[in-house]
């Protein structure tokens, strides 16, 4: 398969985002696609800011990065813009019905060739393939938040997905300084399956008063040498995300041990969602 020429993102939110200036930090065109009101103008903004971070860190300008970077990415409202890209990225709600209607209308706008990734977190590719004419050509690109620090690339296979896809998306990582490693179509593959139930104890440790919120990433720190605690976490990802990977997973794998904490659906009903509403298990206005 040829390099990489253009690549399209669908999902302007921070996963969308960060993808989005991966591919054009490394150099390569991209057009970004949200009907979301508002949603453009943000990404922007936030694409902007780290970038410049990312410049000061390397001794560039962060002035010339950003507009250079800025400069390949075209924002955009129409799936039409997909029609000249080699690489569709999908990153939309964690919704399987809304992943379908999104597969369906990028695969009736982009190039016979192309390759349709999903950045899922959970959900089956080979279910999300099955709505498109090519499933040979529809793989998983889990990025991680945030994607432009990052190392992983978690690279997943349908039942159709051929080679040759996986082959190029391998090498599309690789040319975006990221690292790709493989795993096999099975609900929330390795990082998730593994991550999320840790998160969930967390919330359960504190839903049943098992130490408080600080105490409780403290814990996981200090202890485990993790670089955040698994509540800060949650509040990076997203608490609506950490829910429906959750539900995804004791649905899909059949097993209670998934079972969302009740403290996190009722956090999730309250609209406690974590950074991106500024207040989640702990407080970011006041930060
Ligand atoms: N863009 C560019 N640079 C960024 C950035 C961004 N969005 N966010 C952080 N950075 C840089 C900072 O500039 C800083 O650089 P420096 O060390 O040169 O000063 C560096 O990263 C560290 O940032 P901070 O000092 O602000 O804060 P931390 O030391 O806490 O690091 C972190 C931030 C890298 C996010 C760290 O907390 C971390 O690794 N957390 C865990 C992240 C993680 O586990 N992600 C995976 C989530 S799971 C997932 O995404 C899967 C999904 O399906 C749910």
């Amino acid at each position: 398969m040829a390099k990489i020429q253009k690549v399209g993102v669908l999902g302007a939110g921070t996963m969308g985002n960060g993808i989005a200036q991966v591919f054009a930090q490394a150099g390569t065109p991209v057009s970004v696609v949200d009907t979301f009101p508002g949603a453009l103008e943000k990404a922007k903004a936030t694409i902007e800011k780290s970038v410049r971070k990312v410049a000061e860190k390397a001794g560039k300008s962060p002035d010339e990065e950003a507009r250079a970077v800025l400069g390949r990415i075209a924002f955009g409202a129409e799936t039409g813009a997909f029609e000249g890209c080699d690489l569709v990225v999908e990153a939309i709600v964690e919704d399987l019905p809304a992943k379908v209607a999104a597969f369906r209308a990028i695969d009736a706008v982009a190039p016979a060739g192309a390759i349709l990734a999903s950045n899922t977190s959970s959900i089956s590719i080979t279910r999300i393939a099955a709505a498109t004419k090519r499933p040979a050509s529809v793989v998983g690109m889990h990025f991680m938040n945030p994607v432009p620090v990052m190392k992983l690339v978690e690279i997943i296979r349908g039942q159709l997905t051929s080679d040759e896809t996986a082959a190029a998306v391998v090498e599309a990582s690789k040319a975006v300084g990221k690292i790709p490693v493989e795993a096999s179509d099975f609900p929330g593959f390795v990082s998730n399956r593994v991550l999320m139930p840790m998160i969930n104890e967390a919330i359960f440790c504190l839903h049943e008063g098992v130490a408080k919120a600080e105490a409780i990433d403290e814990v996981m720190k200090l202890g485990m040498n993790h670089p955040i605690g698994p509540l800060a976490l949650a509040d990076l990802i997203g608490n609506d995300v950490c829910l429906a990977i959750l539900e995804v997973l004791q649905r899909d794998l059949g097993d209670d041990k998934y079972r969302p904490c009740p403290l996190l659906r009722r956090m999730v009903a309250a609209g406690l969602l974590g950074r991106k509403t500024g207040r989640g298990f702990f407080d970011y206005a006041k930060r």
